[in-house]
């Protein structure tokens, strides 16, 4: 058995381990050094969390490591790109189920995990952290399984809201809360299951009036809750790695979640309320009147492509639905062969979840140097010959720009109306995930290819070769 010296330094590699991971995972050139190091991380604070003399019986906890393991590595092969936001919801369920039972063991045996004094009466700074990290879990539990249910479709979508709604949410906060203080003075189960089971109720209310549309969002502030229950429940355990590893989650999903808003140009504070992006579109605008735009074939397309000196692709939530990506690395190699100059870029939200597109584009081998965050590729628009949209939609439109009303005015969009010509591929003029028309797509520079994302870039590849 290890010191607990060599306990304490082995905890803060394993830390130092993961905050590379965090810094490596910002990029996507480093992230698979950034996800060789958490992984080590992770191994060194399991380890040596096993060899600690609290640690009794191995037999549960393998068998349990080795069916987690088991189905955890079946479902991260299956689980398609389109279905991560989903899943990554679902396994944040798991690590608030987890801090809640975690709780539940450590109040029914509060000598056993060192948290009580030899009469067996639990300390007040225990108390407090049992409680916090109790109805953190338990919020996080419910409110990640009702996202994971919207994200899935197996919930509707769209927005839950009722009268007195946030007026209940405030009782059973205070109620909550009252029974959090009556536990800490006294803690007996009838305050801590009031409290649990006020804390799960509160999940799902303050979930439903959020719109589907969010729910990425939601996600990322989940994730966040998630490392606080378990960094809450690392003070009841008494282990440093627990609270260090469940604050860095807890911060950085804070950040990502303020990153998402921002690109959005939504406060934190208008998503929680919820209400936007129901799954009817037409609620945020829908299709205007009908208006005259411009359509052509693949021929067309590939005509101004090969001529083209200078492309920038757009790519969007439907070149994921599609999985066009390894189709359109193609079309890319031919176009760059025949000596065209072709750039990405990419939005900071496009898709359904951070970093969407380019995991899509490094799986299809697409060189990092050639992919562009928006800040940096939209100064260049006005001087590219073909922009080709694929598969976006919001992340162009221009009434971000340019109308006051629109729900989406002022968030940053790529300015992709300032190329020469512009394609766009995709199946119809519908609605994006904001539910509003686009103007773009009725230019005069505009071509819309109407096609499924993967199928248009299938006869790209034809007539180009
Ligand atoms: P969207 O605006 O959602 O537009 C995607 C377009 O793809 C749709 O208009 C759809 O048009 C088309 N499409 C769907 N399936 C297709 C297929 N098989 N082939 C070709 N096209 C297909 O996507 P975007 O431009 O990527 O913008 C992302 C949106 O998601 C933004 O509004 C953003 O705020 C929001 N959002 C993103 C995130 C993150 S972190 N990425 C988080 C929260 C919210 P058709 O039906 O006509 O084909």
């Amino acid at each position: 058995m290890l010191s607990a010296n060599m306990v304490a330094l082995a905890y803060l590699v394993a830390s130092v381990l993961i905050i590379l991971a965090l810094k490596g995972l910002s990029s996507p050139e480093s992230s698979r050094r950034g996800n060789t190091f958490g992984m080590l991380g992770l191994l060194i604070a399991v380890v040596v969390t096993l060899q600690l003399s609290s640690v009794q019986n191995y037999a549960w906890i393998f068998a349990s490591i080795a069916v987690g393991g088991l189905i955890g590595g079946v479902a991260a092969r299956k689980v398609p790109m389109t279905h991560m936001p989903q899943t990554v919801a679902f396994m944040h369920s798991l690590v608030g189920l987890a801090a809640v039972l975690i709780a539940v063991s450590a109040f029914a045996n509060p000598v056993g995990y060192g948290i009580a004094d030899a009469f067996g009466k639990m300390h007040v700074s225990s108390r407090i952290e049992l409680f916090l990290g109790a109805f953190i879990g338990a919020i996080t539990f419910t409110a990640s399984l009702i996202a994971f249910g919207k994200l899935h479709g197996s919930l509707s979508g769209r927005p839950v809201i009722f009268a007195g709604q946030h007026l209940l949410n405030l009782v059973l906060g205070v109620i909550m809360i009252g029974s959090g203080i009556m536990f800490c003075i006294e803690p007996t189960w009838t305050p801590f299951l009031i409290m649990l089971g006020i804390a799960m109720l509160l999940g799902v209310l303050l979930i439903i009036p959020i719109g589907g549309a969010d729910m990425p969002v939601i996600v990322s502030m989940l994730n966040s809750y998630s490392g606080w229950a378990a960094a809450g429940i690392g003070f009841t355990l008494g282990n440093n790695m627990l609270i260090v590893a469940g604050a860095l989650v807890g911060s950085s999903g804070a950040i990502l979640s303020y990153i998402m808003c921002k690109a959005m140009n939504r406060s934190l504070f208008n998503v929680l309320l919820g209400g936007f992006g129901g799954d009817a579109p037409a609620a945020a605008g829908g299709i205007k009147e009908d208006r005259p735009f411009k359509s052509g074939a693949a021929e067309d397309a590939a005509f101004l492509l090969k001529n083209a000196r200078s492309v920038v692709i757009v790519p969007g939530y439907g070149l994921a639905v599609a999985r066009a990506q390894h189709a359109l690395k193609e079309v890319v190699d031919i176009l760059m062969k025949q000596g065209v100059q072709v750039k990405f870029a990419i939005h900071p939200v496009a898709g359904r979840m951070p970093g969407h597109m380019n995991v899509l584009l490094a799986e299809a081998d697409v060189p990092y140097d050639i992919v562009h965050e928006m800040d940096e590729i939209n100064p260049e628009f006005a001087d590219t010959d073909v922009v080709l949209v694929i598969g976006a939609n919001d992340v162009t439109n221009p009434s971000a720009k340019t109308d006051p009303t629109s729900p989406i005015y002022g968030m940053p969009i790529l300015d992709v109306s300032k190329a020469a010509h512009v394609l766009i591929i995709k199946r119809s003029l519908s609605v994006g995930y904001a539910g509003l028309d686009n103007d773009l797509f009725y230019m005069d520079k505009t071509m819309m290819i109407f096609s499924d994302a993967k199928k248009a870039c299938e006869s790209l590849i034809q007539v180009l070769d």
